[in-house]
């Protein structure tokens, strides 16, 4: 940074300051900093990063006011078993989360927080979660003693000056405290990715809205307004005040009559979550826009009826994409996203200056070095990006950004998608029959592990509404929020899917194209939505009928056709048992509404067997 800012030129917010100087008594920097989150602040630390061999900087030609940085092979993602929920009553936090009692986990941070950004920057980065000054975004503010997460937070979030006018002298914000936990005592020489390879915690304490995360400099672990205050702290100010704070994508749809629809999306990782925020319709003068690929913050508004509806902001300002997989073909719009002004984190380097990652272009390059920062040839056994190699690159830059993604009062969402990979049992898409059945669908949520995950191949893994890292509540009380929105929002809450792109036939063979032929779907969510097409009523849900799914020129025949769409009875009769099981776990606190659902599931099935 080329000034030290004073907080007084910045911020009057008492509490603010007061907070910044405990902080720093604690942790005792060198210096601290208060970020204006200008482009020169954003230059300051890449070139500071390039300066201390954290960062490369990649060839300008190639890839303009781009770097690569590679991270400690140890930190190379999100610690879940490193992850708690501190909340004075274990059974606030539920079955799904770690718990630890708040006194107990400070007495275990403050004294790893003690002098642990010795020799270091403490940063101030005061952030807004969503527009700045909208009704549905939040502010919080992060400390960290970490450049990478400075210039990552930049371009994942709204930074600056403009965020503490917003805050005013005595506005709410959530104290964000980050450490990469290696302090460099006695003028001790710095590493390239310092962090701390015996401790980290990632906590979070639902009752003060605080985050206190340490050890770690990698992704959600350490730019703390993505999951930790987005989803896990956000889900509890939600369910407080009314809102919902979930892990879904939000698209705008528009038919070839220029109507638009906005549809929001949960799905497990490695489900395409951003693939389907950005695809490429193959259906003729149908558009998909991207409002966010991750999360959606949704809050009541009316609309311009009258009508009270969910209207939903993307709270963050850019694309922390998975980089490997990504091309052309799977998503060239994340792609043209990362072309410029981008951080890459863990991918190869070619030898001409620019990133590479598997399955980016058809043939790899000959020669690179890797993300362990060694040479790697097209035939070396071991991969040249990590599979959990990142892009952070700013959304403005994706082609297919909706004009609208940044408006303060948000979209109006029309309709929700659940979805995971099951190759047998759950159909292409299925609508839910009311909001209480949709919560029951999004709570049996499931997905089959891959042959990369740990546990049997094909076993089911429940990942409720995709929430299952980030509720930072009980998930039975968070079903219950669920169900109160519904109750509130009436008729004005959006219609509810459930798709499964991944059905397979007896032979193994995926069904379903996918990609931009999942625009057919949408097709038929759009029109579901607009009471222009036409469904079926099935013991599972309600299905289109024959001709409702528009699937010209696609060249299925009848037999794989009704197997899409087909209603498994027997195959869902036998997973009623496990559903019941995975209820068990939540105990007192499952709200007996779902309960009646699986019930009445159970029923509809024998009915129809
Ligand atoms: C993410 C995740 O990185 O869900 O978005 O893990
Ligand atoms: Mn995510």
């Amino acid at each position: 940074m080329t000034q030290a800012l004073d907080a007084a030129a910045l911020t009057n917010n008492q509490k603010l300051i007061n907070w910044v100087d405990e902080v720093a008594a604690l942790t005792t920097p060198d210096k601290v900093r208060w970020c204006d989150g200008s482009p020169a602040e954003y230059q300051a630390m890449l070139d500071l990063m390039t300066a201390s061999g954290t960062a490369i900087k990649l060839n300008d030609a190639k890839r303009p006011n781009s770097i690569l940085v590679r991270s400690d092979p140890a930190d190379v993602a999100r610690v879940e078993d490193r992850t708690f929920i501190c909340c004075e009553d274990q059974a606030d936090a539920g079955p799904t989360n770690n718990w630890k009692a708040p006194q107990e986990m400070k007495d275990i941070l403050m004294p790893l927080f003690k002098s642990c950004m010795k020799g270091r920057t403490l940063y101030v980065i005061p952030f807004s979660m969503g527009p700045i000054g909208s009704p549905i975004a939040h502010i919080g503010v992060e400390l960290t003693d970490s450049p990478y997460v400075v210039a990552n937070m930049h371009i994942m979030t709204r930074v600056g000056k403009a965020v503490l006018d917003v805050l005013g002298d005595d506005g709410f914000f959530v104290p964000c405290v980050h450490s990469v936990g290696m302090p460099l005592t006695d003028g001790a020489e710095d590493v390239p990715w310092p962090c701390n390879a015996d401790n980290k915690y990632i906590t979070h304490f639902p009752e003060t809205k605080e985050i206190w995360s340490f050890g770690s400099g990698y992704g959600g672990n350490a730019l703390l307004g993505k999951k930790c205050f987005a989803l896990r702290i956000a889900s509890v100010m939600a369910r407080e005040q009314g809102w919902m704070a979930e892990h879904m994508l939000i698209l705008k749809l528009t038919s070839p009559r220029g109507v638009s629809k906005y549809v929001a999306a949960a799905f497990p990782s490695a489900c395409g979550k951003t693939n389907l925020a950005m695809m490429t319709p193959t259906l003729p003068g149908w558009k998909v826009q991207t409002v966010g690929d991750d999360i959606a913050w949704m809050k009541f508004a009316r609309d311009e009826n009258g009508r009270q509806r969910l209207f939903a902001i993307n709270p963050e300002a850019g694309f922390f994409g998975v980089a490997p997989g990504t091309n052309e073909l799977s998503n060239p719009n994340a792609l043209a996203s990362a072309s410029r002004n981008s951080i890459f984190t863990n991918c190869g380097l070619t030898d001409d200056g620019d990133i590479w990652w598997e399955e980016m272009t058809h043939e790899p390059p000959a020669h690179l070095i890797d993300w362990h920062g060694k040479d790697w040839t097209a035939h070396a056994d071991r991969k040249a990006a990590h599979p959990n190699a990142r892009f952070t690159a700013p959304a403005k830059q994706c082609p297919v950004i909706a004009d609208n993604w940044e408006d303060p009062a948000g979209v109006p969402i029309d309709a929700i998608l659940f979805g995971g990979r099951r190759a047998s049992v759950v159909p292409l898409v299925n609508e839910a029959f009311s909001w209480p059945h949709a919560t029951f669908l999004g709570s049996i949520m499931s997905s089959e592990k891959t042959a990369a995950a740990a546990g049997k191949v094909g076993q089911l893994r429940r990942d409720p509404m995709a929430m299952l890292p980030f509720c930072g509540y009980h998930m039975a009380d968070y079903w219950s929020h669920w169900l109160d929105m519904g109750r509130t929002g009436g008729e004005g809450m959006p219609k509810v899917f459930y798709v499964n792109w991944f059905r397979k036939s007896p032979e193994g063979k995926l069904l379903w194209p996918g990609f931009g032929e999942n625009s057919r779907v949408l097709k038929w969510v759009f029109e579901r939505c607009a009471g222009e097409a036409d469904a079926d009523p099935t013991p599972i849900g309600m299905l289109p009928t024959p001709d409702a799914l528009d699937l010209d020129g696609l060249g299925l025949d009848d037999a794989c056709i009704a197997q899409l769409l087909e209603v498994d009875t027997q195959g869902w009769l036998d997973e009623i048992p496990l559903i019941r099981e995975h209820y068990a776990q939540f105990g007192d606190k499952l709200p007996q509404a779902l309960v009646a659902e699986l019930d009445a599931l159970e029923e509809r099935l024998k009915a129809g067997a």
